[in-house]
């Protein structure tokens, strides 16, 4: 064990230490346990036996859920004896919450109240109750803040955690980041992840930093089967020098090909991929031990304690090398296809053209976040360049291991990054392994990247279809982006999937404005609050209910389409009916797709502008709990016109490779906005001059933070420089100085 250096026994003598922080710790390796297991095994035994504990959980909450809902001539409690003595016919449900920072975050809490049974609103609506009937959530980016928000609490209900100050907009305190010494001090390497995760989890986390998200699967809600099992997930940057490594002045970032991905998920129980290049699993619990083929590199240093949930936060949200790359080329490489637009945007004469307004966007903000806050959190990293620790990085587990790809098999360290860089926006990819089962799948798209006003088209879901045709992994049909466009599949839910008993029946939800334009914001930095947070929560109510019950009926049938059709049992008429109005039956649309630019539906006459000034902006400075979230707009039980689902053909019929070719063809790679902005600012400048020392001893020490030696990375830190001919931002490099003790 290494001592604690002098000067910042001295220099932190004057705070305590987070309540619970603890550093990851080697110790000595036991026998028996498997460290590496291929993914062609399946479900590992510790998945298999908590399903086992879950499903009469899901039962239950079934039973109460579709009782509420009251689908016309479905009899609850024959169903419901039916799927209690046979456990293959019990739906498998799943949530995938987008990225697309705050805003997604938020539309992931309310995506899972407005399901939830606690939630009066969601009883009202006749939704509540099927969040309790899910078995695996998952999260990427901005939705990972939600599912470790509500993961490491137990799930406990939303209203707690909002009006608890889970998502408190103000600076974690220094002292949070101590763990950073800790860490540093037991030997273990620092990347931005660590920084970053400390950042996002010190609020949910109600200040208690330490604990590690295994450790979450020995609390007794998760044992006990009540909550779901939740995954966060994450791309890669591949060194260079290695197959498929992709880079901009030594920054590295996934390849653009949005079908060729490697997806890492991470649950309590396993880190992983089953595609692409682990295709194998490691235990959560001791993610950082250093193996070779599998085993334990050696006896005496398995680690423990590396998954505390800020770091596997931090690596899910690790975009900020990406946004380097971005305004470094002007927005041309890194995948991103745009940065918060807001200012720029609005010099264009209404209505604009979409290509026109893409093109205009700029990478403002993101050059503010270069500037104000990255080169605080490398000073927090001992001044360690973004090349080499702008990234979540672990030990490579799967170094050496026979059934992952040859170049995976000679990196020392796996360099994680946020999964919006990989194309995709919704965290798919862990709930329709085959091996999952998933029946339903419900998907909150907020990621708000995809149209310069900050809503969808479908790109992103139609990448993640790609890369499923791609894997063999059964994915419903997609149309192509316009179509999504032109039957308003961005503005009301729609099932995809339907007529194909073989794949997961996707609802794909894609915010839209009803009571609140939650296009508003993406960032942290500048809110919301909680009057914001009200509104926002509130809007997705809407959208989802759509404030009609026979709607809502429509979901329950979805909840159980797959498990009848298992058990070869009726579908009732009402739900024929649901499906035939509410799913893609398969056509293409044609013609020039709108310009997508939907008014609020309960107030259609409310201009974006006037709203912010009458209720965004005055509710930035409210306190409390929200007494009246639609203040100023008619409760009207109004429903948008429902989504045109086209001429019903035959399953045979459905468009398939045709189609997605099509509309990959005219898309591109896509990814969210910036997730944390401004977040890290006055406190963290203030740790600096203390735990910058810290790291530097740890370097002195001969600790490297790099990625692996063949990348050699300048030791350069970013500086923008204001170019006058474009009036942009452009970012330099200069040497940096840093720990030159030798
Ligand atoms: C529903 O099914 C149960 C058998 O499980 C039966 O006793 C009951 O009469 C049925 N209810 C209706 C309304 O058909
Ligand atoms: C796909 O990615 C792998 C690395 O995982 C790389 O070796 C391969 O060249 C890529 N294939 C294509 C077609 O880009
Ligand atoms: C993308 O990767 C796929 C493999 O998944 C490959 O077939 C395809 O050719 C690649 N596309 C490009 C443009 O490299
Ligand atoms: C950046 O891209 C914008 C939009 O395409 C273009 O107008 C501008 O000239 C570019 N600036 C530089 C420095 O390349
Ligand atoms: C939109 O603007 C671009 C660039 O000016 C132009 O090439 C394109 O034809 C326009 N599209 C439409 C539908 O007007
Ligand atoms: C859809 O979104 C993608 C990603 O932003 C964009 O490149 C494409 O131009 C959009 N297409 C239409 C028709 O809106
Ligand atoms: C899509 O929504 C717009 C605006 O609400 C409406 O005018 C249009 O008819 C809708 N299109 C379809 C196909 O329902
Ligand atoms: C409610 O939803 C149903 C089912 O889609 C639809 O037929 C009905 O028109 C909707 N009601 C209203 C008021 O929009
Ligand atoms: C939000 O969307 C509306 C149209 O629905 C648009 O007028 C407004 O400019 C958008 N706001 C932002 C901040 O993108
Ligand atoms: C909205 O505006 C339209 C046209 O300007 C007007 O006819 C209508 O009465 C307005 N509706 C409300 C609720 O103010
Ligand atoms: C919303 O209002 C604020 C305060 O007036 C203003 O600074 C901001 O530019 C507005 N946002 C938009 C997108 O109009
Ligand atoms: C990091 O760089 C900043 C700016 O150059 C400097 O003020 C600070 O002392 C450096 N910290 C370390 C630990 O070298």
């Amino acid at each position: 064990m290494k001592s604690i250096p002098l000067v910042l026994v001295v220099a932190l003598g004057g705070f305590a230490f987070a309540a619970g922080a603890s550093a990851p710790a080697y110790g000595t390796c036991s026998s028996e346990v498997t460290y590496i297991r291929p993914a062609s095994e399946g479900l590992s035994p510790e998945e298999s036996n908590w399903l086992d504990s879950r499903r009469p959980q899901v039962v239950s909450a079934l039973k109460s859920y579709l009782t509420l809902a009251a689908i016309p001539g479905f009899n609850v409690s024959a169903y419901v004896s039916t799927i209690s003595a046979n456990s293959s016919a019990v739906p498998v449900i799943g949530q995938a919450y987008s990225g697309g920072g705050t805003r997604a975050a938020m539309g992931a809490v309310g995506f899972y109240q407005s399901f939830d049974s606690r939630y009066s609103k969601s009883v009202a609506a006749k939704t509540g109750g099927l969040s309790q009937a899910t078995t695996y959530v998952a999260g990427l980016s901005g939705g990972c803040i939600a599912i470790m928000a509500l993961a490491i609490n137990d799930f406990v209900d939303v209203q707690t955690l909002v009006t608890g100050g889970a998502f408190n907009n103000s600076d974690a305190p220094k002292s949070a980041y101590e763990l950073l010494q800790l860490k540093t001090n037991a030997g273990f390497n620092l990347s931005i992840a660590d920084v970053m995760g400390i950042a996002e989890i010190f609020y949910p986390a109600k200040g208690v930093i330490g604990p590690t998200f295994s450790g979450l699967f020995s609390s007794a809600a998760y044992t006990n089967g009540s909550v779901p099992l939740p995954f966060l997930i994450m791309a890669e940057g591949i060194p260079q020098g290695l197959p498929g490594s992709t880079s901009y002045d030594g920054i590295l970032f996934p390849i653009n090909n949005a079908t060729n991905q490697t997806i890492y998920e991470i649950s309590p129980i396993e880190f992983g991929s089953w595609q692409g290049r682990a295709q194998a699993f490691t235990p959560t619990s001791l993610l950082g031990t250093p193996l070779k083929a599998g085993v334990p590199a050696n006896e005496s240093k398995c680690v423990t304690g590396w998954d505390s949930s800020a770091w596997v936060l931090g690596a899910a949200i690790a975009a900020q090398a990406d946004w380097v790359v971005i305004v470094d080329t002007n927005n041309t490489l890194g995948i991103f296809s745009r940065a918060e637009p807001s200012r720029k945007r609005e010099k264009l004469a209404y209505p604009p053209n979409e290509t026109e307004l893409m093109a205009e966007l700029q990478v403002e903000e993101l050059g503010a976040f270069l500037t104000g806050d990255l080169p605080g959190i490398l000073s927090l990293l001992g001044n360690a360049t973004i090349q080499e620790v702008g990234y979540g990085l672990v030990t490579n587990p799967f170094l050496g291991y026979g059934e992952s790809e040859v170049g995976l098999q000679e990196q020392a360290t796996l360099v994680l990054v946020d999964a919006g860089e990989s194309g995709q926006e919704s965290p798919i990819w862990p709930l329709i392994q085959p091996v999952r089962k998933m029946d339903f799948l419900l998907v909150s798209d907020s990621s708000g990247v995809e149209l310069s006003s900050g809503w969808m088209n479908g790109t992103n879901l139609i990448n993640t279809a790609a890369m499923a045709i791609a894997n063999n992994v059964p994915f419903p049909k997609l149309p192509n982006v316009i179509t999504f466009l032109i039957n308003n599949y961005t503005l009301a839910p729609v099932f995809f999937g339907c007529n194909e008993p073989d794949v997961p029946l996707l609802l794909y939800v894609a915010d839209a404005p009803y009571s609140a334009y939650s296009n508003a914001t993406t960032l942290v930095g500048t809110g919301p609050s909680e009057a914001q947070i009200q509104l926002l929560l509130q809007n997705t109510l809407d959208l989802v209910s759509q404030s009609n019950t026979t709607w809502a009926q429509c979901i329950a049938c979805g909840s159980i389409l797959r498990s009848l059709e298992r058990l070869g049992q009726a579908i009732p008429d009402h739900c024929k009916l649901c499906f035939e109005s509410h799913c893609w039956q398969g056509e293409m649309a044609t013609g020039t797709p709108p310009f997508v630019a939907p008014p609020l539906l309960l107030s259609p006459n409310t201009t974006f502008a006037e709203w912010n000034a009458t209720t965004w902006q005055p509710a930035f400075s409210e306190t409390g709990t929200a007494s009246n979230p639609s203040a100023g707009i008619p409760a009207n039980p109004n429903t948008r016109a429902p989504p045109s689902c086209g001429p019903q053909v035959g399953a045979g019929h459905l468009v398939t490779e045709a189609a997605l070719s099509v509309s990959t063809a005219d898309t591109t790679m896509d990814s969210h906005a910036p997730v944390i902005i401004g977040l890290l600012s006055a406190n963290l400048v203030v740790l600096l001059g203390l735990l910058a020392l810290a790291v530097m001893q740890f370097v002195r020490r001969g600790g490297k933070t790099g990625i692996s030696e063949s990348q050699s990375a300048p030791r350069y830190v970013p500086v923008h420089v204001r170019d006058e001919s474009t009036s942009l931002n452009r970012t330099e490099y200069v040497e940096a100085k840093r720990y030159s003790d030798d």
